[in-house]
């Protein structure tokens, strides 16, 4: 019912022989037809990344946008741009904007609201830190933060919403949520999208992020309500990242 979306976030990192690199593999890697796969890109890269990965299975998108769609803005770049450059999706509150960016829940809407206006497909980062974990809170923490999107937006832009649950504990520490754990916070998410809809709740894609690797994906993957997958560190390996995609299938 739910294909699985495989996504990479290359952060700050990677180069342009990389992009090439990818495109090369992927033009003819066998990868299972229903899986979608998708690669967050520098801003410079997009350039390329149009070129590169149009005619592979891959898709591309940028890692922030700002909420304006043009202005005195100087250093940002607008939905408008990166669809420009072929961008299918953004990512939108990933822990690292909201820790060293200062993105707090506001600014979190105002950039969900840009994406959906120009037509890419939102992926909204939500998840505890450790010290929300070991305090009980990851519930509260994790709900909220999807609340905060999903009750701002009209029936319609919540069914073209992606959320990524990334603990934050969990993200470039080599530290996994183990399937239980993952599988039991996204049941969670699920059963507590279905006060919006239920309809929206069963369709709505949840991947996980935080050192998902080849030798966890499957695992990972395998649990009823994990939709895909977000990787950083392990995509910026073609074959790493491949055997990921192919263990989505
Ligand atoms: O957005 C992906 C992410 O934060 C996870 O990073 O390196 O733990 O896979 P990593």
């Amino acid at each position: 019912m739910r294909s699985p979306l495989i996504a990479g976030n290359w952060k700050m990192n990677g180069s342009l022989a990389l992009v090439e690199q990818f495109g090369e593999a992927f033009a003819d890697a066998n990868v299972p037809p229903d899986v979608s796969i998708a690669l967050m890109l520098p801003f410079p890269y997009l350039a390329v990344a149009q070129r590169a990965l149009s005619g592979t299975p891959m898709a591309w998108g940028g890692q922030t946008l700002h909420d304006q769609r043009s202005g005195a803005f100087t250093g940002e770049v607008s939905g408008s741009m990166l669809v420009e450059f072929g961008a299918r999706y953004v990512l939108i509150g990933h822990s690292e904007r909201r820790a060293m960016f200062h993105e707090d829940d506001a600014a979190v809407l105002a950039r969900v609201s840009a994406a959906l206006d120009v037509g890419l497909t939102p992926v909204v980062c939500v998840g505890e830190t450790l010290a929300e974990r070991e305090a009980g809170r990851t519930e509260d923490v994790v709900l909220k933060q999807v609340d905060v999107v999903f009750s701002g937006i009209d029936a319609e832009a919540r069914e073209r919403l992606v959320i990524a649950y990334e603990p934050v504990w969990a993200i470039g520490t080599g530290k996994t949520a183990s399937p239980d754990q993952a599988q039991a916070i996204h049941a969670s998410i699920r059963a507590h999208v279905e006060q919006y809809s239920v309809a929206l709740a069963a369709g709505l894609h949840v991947l996980y992020g935080g050192s998902m690797k080849a030798a966890n994906a499957a695992e990972l993957l395998a649990q009823p309500d994990i939709d895909g997958g977000l990787i950083g560190g392990a995509s910026l390996q073609v074959d790493e990242f491949l055997a990921i995609c192919q263990s989505a299938g």
